[in-house]
C-alpha cells in the first residue's frame, strides 16, 4: 500500500543537495546517487590498491575477493539463493539481453520468441535472430498461449516481458514465468526488471517459480554505478552456455596456431563474463548497497513510498480541468492496473496534453515548458514501441507513414495526422518527495491553467480554429490568449 515516507525531507537535504534547485521526475531513466556513496566509495578507492583481477598479487586478489563477495550479496539483494541463481555482471540491462540472446542465437535449430506488447526496444531487438517470433499485444494473449496445447514442442522458445513497463509504470504478472515453466516444453523466460527494480522489491526466494534469465542495470537502482547484471538460474544456464563465441576470461584454453580449439569455463558466470570485469563499478556496487539500505532499509519501503507519490499526482493531473469542463491531460494508465497495488503498477504517471479547446500540446512543448521552470521529465516514445503505439492508438501503418513523412525517435514531430506521437513521463524514485509532486503540479496549473485559476473563455471569442485570435482586450489578456495558443510554454509568460 502507498505510504509517503516522512524521513525524506531530511535524507534530500543531507544526501542529495545536489538537486535542490531542480525538479527531477526522471527516475525511470536513472535514479540518483546519494553523497554517501559517492564518498564511501572515494574513500575507498584512495585507500586501497585495486588490480586486475584474476591473478596471485595482492591488489589483483583485493579485486577478485570484492568481486566475489559483491556477487553474492547482489544474491541476497533479490532472496536468491546462491545454489539456484548466478549473477553474470554486464555493462547495462540491454546488454545482459544481448547475453541471453547470444545462447539462443546460438542453437542450431534456431529458436521461437514472444515477447510482450510493453517490452523496451532492447527485448523487441531479441526478435531479429529468431526464426519465427510473435509479439503478444495483450495480456490475455499471452495467458491463452501459456495454456494452449503445446504446438512445436521440439522448438526452443524464449518468451521475453519486462517486469514493469517503462512507458507507463504498468507492472506485468510475475506469475507468467512459473506457469510457462510448468505448462510449456523447452520455454525459457526473460524477465526485463530494468525499470521494475527502481522501486520494485523482487523476491527470488521460490526459484521454482522465478524467471530463468532477469536482466537489470543497477544505475536504475541506486543511481550509480553504470552497471548491469544478468540473473540466471542454474537450471536453465546450459542454454547460455552454448553460445558460441568466447572472449578473454571465458575460456579454460585456447588453441590458435595449427588448429582451432578451445574449452569454455563451466562456471556459469566466468563462461559469460566477456573480458575484464568493470571491477571498480564492482566495487562502488557494494558501496550502493550499504547506502541503499541504510538510507531506505528495504526495497519495500522505496515501493510503498513512491507509490503515494505516484498515486498524488496521477489523481491531481486526472482531475485538473478547464472552466468549459474539458481534462487537461490525457493518462495512459492501464484499465487494469491501480497505484494501490504495487503488483500491478510502478510509480510512473504516461500522459499528453490538451489545451482548453481540445487542441493537442505536443509532448516535446510540455518538456520543453518543464525544462524552462527546472523540471526534469521524459517525452517521446521512451524506446516503448509497442506500449506507445497501443496507448495512442498508431496502427503500424501510422506509424509507417509518420517514418516517411520524416519522423525519427526523439525528435519533435509532436503530432502527425492528428495523432500524438509520443507522450510525456514523469516517474519517481526512492529520493522523490511531495515538495517534488507540489512544484510539478504548480508548473501544470501555471502553465496550463493560469497558476490555478481555468480560463473562461468568452463564446465567439476565438475562430473555430484552435489558436486563432479573433478579438482582442487589454494586453494582459492578449498575452495570455497568445500563450494559451503557443500551448502554454512558460509559467511566467
Ligand atoms: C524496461 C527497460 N528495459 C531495458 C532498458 C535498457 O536499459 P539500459 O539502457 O540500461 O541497457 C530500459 C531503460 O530504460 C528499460 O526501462
Amino acid at each position: 500500500m502507498p505510504s509517503y515516507s516522512s524521513k525524506i525531507e531530511e535524507i534530500r537535504r543531507k544526501e542529495y543537495g545536489y538537486i535542490k534547485d531542480v525538479t527531477y521526475l526522471d527516475h525511470a531513466g536513472c535514479t540518483l546517487y546519494p553523497s554517501t556513496l559517492i564518498h564511501q566509495f572515494t574513500q575507498d578507492l584512495t585507500s586501497n590498491l585495486f588490480g586486475n583481477p584474476h591473478s596471485a598479487s595482492p591488489s589483483s586478489m583485493l579485486s577478485s575477493e570484492r568481486i566475489e563477495s559483491v556477487r553474492s550479496r547482489v544474491l541476497q539483494f533479490f532472496n536468491a539463493s546462491p545454489e539456484h541463481f548466478d549473477v553474470v555482471f554486464v555493462a547495462n540491462a540491454t546488454a545482459a539481453i544481448k547475453v541471453v540472446m547470444e545462447g539462443f542465437r546460438d542453437l542450431e535449430g534456431g529458436y521461437w520468441y514472444g515477447y510482450h506488447r510493453d517490452s523496451h526496444t532492447s527485448l523487441a531487438g531479441v526478435r531479429e535472430h529468431a526464426t519465427v517470433s510473435r509479439c503478444f499485444a495483450r495480456d490475455s494473449d499471452v495467458e491463452e498461449w501459456i495454456s494452449a496445447k503445446d504446438e512445436g514442442a521440439d522448438t526452443t522458445k524464449l518468451f521475453a516481458y519486462p517486469a514493469q513497463s517503462n512507458m507507463n509504470g504498468r507492472r506485468s504478472p510475475l506469475q507468467w514465468c512459473g506457469q510457462i515453466r510448468r505448462n510449456k516444453a523447452k520455454t525459457y523466460t526473460l524477465l526485463d526488471a530494468a525499470a521494475f527494480l527502481t522501486t520494485g522489491n523482487l523476491d527470488l526466494s521460490n526459484h521454482e517459480d522465478a524467471p530463468d534469465f532477469i536482466s537489470m542495470s543497477f544505475y536504475k537502482i541506486f543511481g550509480f554505478p553504470d552497471l548491469g547484471a544478468l540473473l540466471v538460474r542454474k537450471t536453465s544456464a546450459d542454454i547460455l552456455m552454448k553460445r558460441k563465441y568466447f572472449g578473454g576470461g571465458t575460456v579454460e584454453m585456447v588453441i590458435s596456431v595449427g588448429n582451432s580449439w578451445h574449452s569454455k569455463r563451466k562456471v556459469v558466470h566466468s563462461a559469460l563474463e566477456d573480458g575484464t570485469l568493470p571491477f571498480h563499478n564492482i566495487v562502488a556496487l557494494g558501496h550502493a548497497m550499504d547506502a541503499y539500505q541504510q538510507l531506505y532499509g528495504s526495497a519495500k519501503n522505496v515501493s510503498s513510498h513512491t507509490a503515494a507519490l505516484a498515486k498524488t499526482t496521477y489523481e491531481r493531473l486526472s482531475a485538473m480541468k478547464y472552466s468549459n469542463g474539458n481534462r487537461v491531460c490525457e493518462m495512459y494508465k492501464d484499465p487494469l492496473a491501480t497505484y494501490d497495488d504495487a503488483t500491478t503498477q510502478g510509480p510512473t504517471v504516461a500522459f499528453n496534453v490538451y489545451n482548453w479547446d481540445g487542441s493537442m500540446v505536443g509532448k516535446s512543448k510540455v518538456e520543453e515548458a518543464a525544462i524552462k521552470n527546472k523540471i526534469h521529465l521524459r517525452s517521446g516514445g521512451v524506446c516503448n514501441p509497442g506500449g506507445v503505439a497501443t496507448v495512442l492508438q498508431l496502427s503500424h501503418e501510422d506509424m509507417r507513414k509518420n517514418f516517411d513523412a520524416g519522423m525519427r525517435c526523439g525528435d519533435k514531430n509532436d503530432i502527425m495526422a492528428g495523432k500524438h506521437t509520443g507522450i510525456v513521463r514523469v516517474s519517481f524514485g526512492a529520493m522523490s518527495s511531495m515538495a517534488d509532486v507540489d512544484r510539478f503540479m504548480k508548473f501544470m496549473e501555471a502553465t496550463y491553467l493560469r497558476g490555478g485559476m481555468s480560463l473562461e473563455v468568452p463564446s465567439g471569442f476565438f475562430h473555430e480554429k484552435a489558436g486563432s485570435i479573433k478579438k482582442q482586450k487589454s494586453g494582459g489578456l492578449r498575452m495570455m490568449i497568445k500563450n494559451i495558443a503557443r500551448g502554454h510554454t512558460q509559467v511566467s509568460a
